[in-house]
C-alpha cells in the first residue's frame, strides 16, 4: 500500500486539474462548465483519454454518469467506488467537484503504476449534474443511480434557455454513443468522495484533512408570482398587481420564518427572474428560488413544510405557486468508513479533524446504498462557488494520498 501512496503525483494531479480548468475558463481563474454541454463533453473526453492510458475500462449509464474501472483480481467482487462531479456553477472555481474525480483518477493511476493488485475492482464515477446550476435540482445523476428518483422524472425540467433535460440527456448519450453502456444502479462495497471543504474550518484550524462525518439536509423551492404588467407612471398603487412587490413581501416573511439566533440555519434566495424586467412597467411575473439547509432533520422538516403557507400568507395581490424541487435529508456517514479515513490520515501523519459538510454532495445519495464517507481538503478562506476558489497542489495531494490509502484498504 505504501508504494501505491508513494506513486501519487501532486504535479500530475495539478496539471490535470489545470487542463480541466481550461475547459470553460472564465475571467479571474474561474470555470463555467454546465452539465451536458459541449464543454462537459470535452472535459469527459479528457478524462477518458487519461483513463485509457492506464487501461481503465470506460462506460456510461442511462443518467450519463461516466464510469472508469480498474479491474481487481476478483472481477465479481463488489467494487470500491470514488468520484464526484465535473459540472460547475456558472461562476464556479477550478476545484469544486472536479478535484474528487481527478483525485480518483490519480488514485487509480497510482494503483496502476505501483502494480499493486487488489481483490476488488476500483471505480471512479463522474456524476451528472451535481450542481443543479443549469437544470435544477442538483445531484440528478446520483439520485437516479441510487433509485432515490427515476431519471425520467427530470425529463421536463428546463434550463434558462428553454432546453428540456430529457432532450439534453438524449443528445449527450447520442454523442457518447461510442462508449459502452452499463446499467444504472449498483451495489458497491463502499463509496468515498474527495472534495474541497468549501468552508473555512480546516484552514483556520491549521489541519490538512477533514474526516467528514455527514451532510446537513437541503430543501429547494421555486416560488412563482403572477400579477399584471401596467404603466409605472399612470397606474395607481391601489389598482396594481405587482409581482415584484409581492416577491419582496414573501422574502421578508421567509426571513422571519428562517431566523436563527444560533446562525446554524442556511437560507438563500439566489436566483430571481422578473418579467418584463423593465424600469417603467410593473412586473407581471416574478420567480425566485429558496435554498434552505439545516443539520437537524426536525428543523428541516418543520420550517421547510411551513414555506408554502408563509409565502401564501405574505402575498397580497399576485397569484402564487410554490414548488419543492429538492429534498435531501441530513445523512451520517458509515462509522467504518469514517474510521478508515481517520486512520489513513493519522498513518500518513497529516493533521486532521472530524467535521460535517455544509454543502451537499452526491455522497448524500449513496449513503442508503453502501458504506459511504468523504475526505475534505482545505481551500483558501473557505471560498467556493466563486472563481477565486483555491487549494494548493500539496493540499490537494494530501487528500489524494489519504483517498488512495482508503481505496486500497477497502479494496484489498
Ligand atoms: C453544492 O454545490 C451545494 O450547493 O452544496
Ligand atoms: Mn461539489
Ligand atoms: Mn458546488
Amino acid at each position: 500500500m505504501n508504494e501505491t501512496v508513494a506513486a501519487v503525483s501532486d504535479q500530475r494531479q495539478w496539471d490535470r486539474l489545470m487542463a480541466m480548468a481550461d475547459v470553460g475558463a472564465i475571467p479571474g481563474n474561474g470555470v463555467n462548465r454546465a452539465c451536458l454541454t459541449d464543454l462537459d463533453r470535452r472535459a469527459r473526453r479528457l478524462m477518458i483519454d487519461w483513463a485509457k492510458d492506464i487501461g481503465a475500462l470506460v462506460s456510461v449509464d442511462a443518467a450519463a454518469n461516466l464510469w472508469l474501472r480498474h479491474e481487481g483480481t476478483d472481477p465479481h467482487a463488489p467494487p470500491v467506488v470514488t468520484g464526484s462531479h465535473m459540472d460547475t456553477q456558472p461562476n464556479g472555481g477550478r476545484f469544486d467537484g472536479i478535484y474528487g474525480v481527478i483525485a480518483g483518477l490519480e488514485a487509480v493511476t497510482a494503483l496502476h503504476d505501483s502494480k499493486v493488485r487488489l481483490r476488488r475492482p476500483v471505480e471512479v464515477v463522474a456524476w451528472t449534474n451535481e450542481e443543479g446550476g443549469r437544470f435544477a435540482p442538483g445531484c440528478m445523476g446520483s439520485m437516479a443511480w441510487s433509485g432515490f428518483r427515476r431519471i425520467e422524472e427530470f425529463a421536463d425540467v428546463h434550463d434558462p434557455d428553454g432546453m428540456r433535460f430529457g432532450d439534453a440527456l438524449a443528445a449527450h448519450l447520442n454523442a457518447e454513443g461510442d462508449l459502452p453502456r452499463r446499467l444504472l444502479g449498483g451495489q458497491p462495497h463502499a463509496y468515498v468522495e474527495a472534495h474541497i471543504e468549501q468552508g473555512p474550518r480546516l484552514e483556520n484550524e491549521g489541519v490538512d484533512i477533514g474526516v467528514v462525518t455527514g451532510i446537513q439536509g437541503s430543501r429547494w423551492f421555486t416560488v412563482t408570482l403572477t400579477g399584471d404588467t401596467a404603466h409605472a407612471g399612470t397606474t395607481p398603487l391601489s389598482l396594481r398587481r405587482d409581482a415584484v412587490q409581492d416577491m419582496v413581501r414573501a422574502i421578508s416573511a421567509l426571513n422571519a420564518l428562517m431566523h436563527d439566533p444560533h446562525d446554524v440555519l442556511r437560507f438563500t434566495v439566489g436566483r430571481v427572474v422578473v418579467e418584463p424586467n423593465t424600469s417603467n412597467s410593473l412586473a407581471n411575473r416574478a420567480s425566485f428560488t429558496i435554498d434552505f439547509r439545516h443539520p437537524d432533520k426536525a428543523v428541516l422538516l418543520a420550517r421547510g413544510d411551513a414555506v408554502a403557507g408563509v409565502v401564501q400568507a405574505a402575498v397580497r395581490d399576485a397569484d402564487v405557486t410554490v414548488e419543492e424541487t429538492f429534498h435531501a435529508l441530513p445523512v451520517s456517514f458509515a462509522p467504518s468508513v469514517i474510521d478508515t479515513v481517520e486512520r489513513a490520515a493519522a498513518m500518513q501523519e497529516y493533521r486532521y479533524i472530524r467535521l460535517p459538510s455544509g454543502a451537499f454532495h452526491d455522497a448524500q445519495f449513496v449513503v442508503p446504498v453502501c458504506p459511504t464517507g468523504m475526505i475534505f481538503v482545505p481551500c483558501h478562506k473557505g471560498i467556493s462557488h466563486n472563481p477565486a476558489e483555491y487549494s494548493t497542489p500539496a493540499q490537494l495531494g494530501a487528500g489524494t494520498r489519504v483517498l488512495t490509502q482508503v481505496m486500497a484498504e477497502l479494496a484489498a
